[in-house]
């Protein structure tokens, strides 16, 4: 199997009732994780790969990392480009293998995001790769994102048939109280997905797309065990797992995860570096730290997206 693009897997997702899991991966124990993870619940995926992972990789190292990933396991892959803030990084994209780019150009007014991810749409399509759009803004700081609202700036209903229809895009990421990163929400606030207003999306633009950026639901364990061993993350609070579900089973074919794989793979190194503090061998503690987040990995895709058994045959 190659490289795919996201159209036939979200056309399976939107009849079935599931969601594709994005996961966005930051070296290559955590791209092998997140594939072994779909090859092991025969779920499709989509690697998810910002332009500081691309910096940090290389991009030739990428490409073939990820081919390498197709050939050993026969997975059903998109490799995608999150939150590509300029034209010139989607293009370079689109010319260097990536099978969907996401345009982000949700902090310029609408015309502005509608003329910016235009452009994106001609090159992409040309060339047969898809594309994302993100109207409304998602709260949260990730990497290099910084949207102050707390709450975010919901996406407003009355623009999306618009917004999709002049553009062209394939999929829209829609802002409905999510948020990127760990710290999500305000200790002791109670997380709160808008499903109303997605309703209302998904009565304005029937069969399309859409997609949930910011949904870790950063387990508990996972944090507990990176403070245990000597981290300091504060109290932090996720997406809860069942309106993921919920979600899925609505017209959200697409759902973002970052931090719990980052939390995950910090807790176990931490824990081994604390408890083996006479080790050195790299993969003795690579190792533990690319299995949970596997483990991880498949939990989320066979109870929260139920992608599990819905790659293509
Ligand atoms: P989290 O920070 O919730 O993992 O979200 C990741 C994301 O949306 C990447 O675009």
């Amino acid at each position: 199997m190659a490289l795919v693009t996201t159209k036939e897997m979200f056309k399976r997702a939107y009849k079935e009732h599931f969601s594709v899991g994005a996961f966005n991966v930051d070296n290559l124990e955590t791209l092998q994780a997140v594939i072994e993870a779909a090859a092991e619940t025969k779920s499709p995926v989509i690697i998810a790969i910002t332009e500081n992972v691309i910096k940090y990789f290389g991009i030739a190292y990428l490409r073939h990392a990820i081919e390498a990933a197709v050939e050993t396991y026969g997975v059903e892959v998109a490799l995608h480009l999150d939150h590509g803030k300029s034209i010139e990084i989607c293009k370079y994209c689109v010319d260097n293998g990536f099978t969907s780019v996401m345009i982000d150009a949700s902090a310029y007014d609408f015309e502005e995001n509608i003329r910016i991810t235009k452009e994106v749409v001609e090159y992409a399509h040309a060339k047969g790769v898809v594309v994302e759009s993100e109207l409304g803004a998602i709260a949260g700081i990730e990497e290099d994102i910084d949207v102050n609202d707390k709450y975010g700036r919901f996406t407003h209903p009355d623009d999306v048939v618009e917004f999709v229809t002049r553009t062209g895009i394939d999929s829209l990421a829609i802002a409905i109280g999510t948020a990127h990163g760990a710290y999500k929400f305000k200790p002791g606030q109670k997380p709160q997905l808008r499903f109303d207003i997605l309703d209302e999306i998904e009565e304005k633009l029937p069969g399309f797309p859409l997609v949930l950026h910011g949904s870790s639901s950063v387990p508990q364990s996972r944090l507990a065990l990176v403070n245990q061993y000597g981290g300091q993350m504060k109290e932090a609070i996720g997406i809860p797992e069942s309106m993921l579900t919920e979600a899925s089973h609505h017209s959200v074919c697409k759902i973002n995860v970052g931090t719990d794989l980052r939390v995950t793979f910090t807790g176990e190194i931490r824990k081994f570096f604390f408890t083996q503090p006479q080790e050195y061998e790299i993969r003795k503690y690579t190792t533990p730290a690319r299995t949970a987040v596997k483990e991880m990995v498949k939990e989320k895709m066979e109870k929260v997206f139920e992608s599990a058994g819905h790659a293509a045959k």
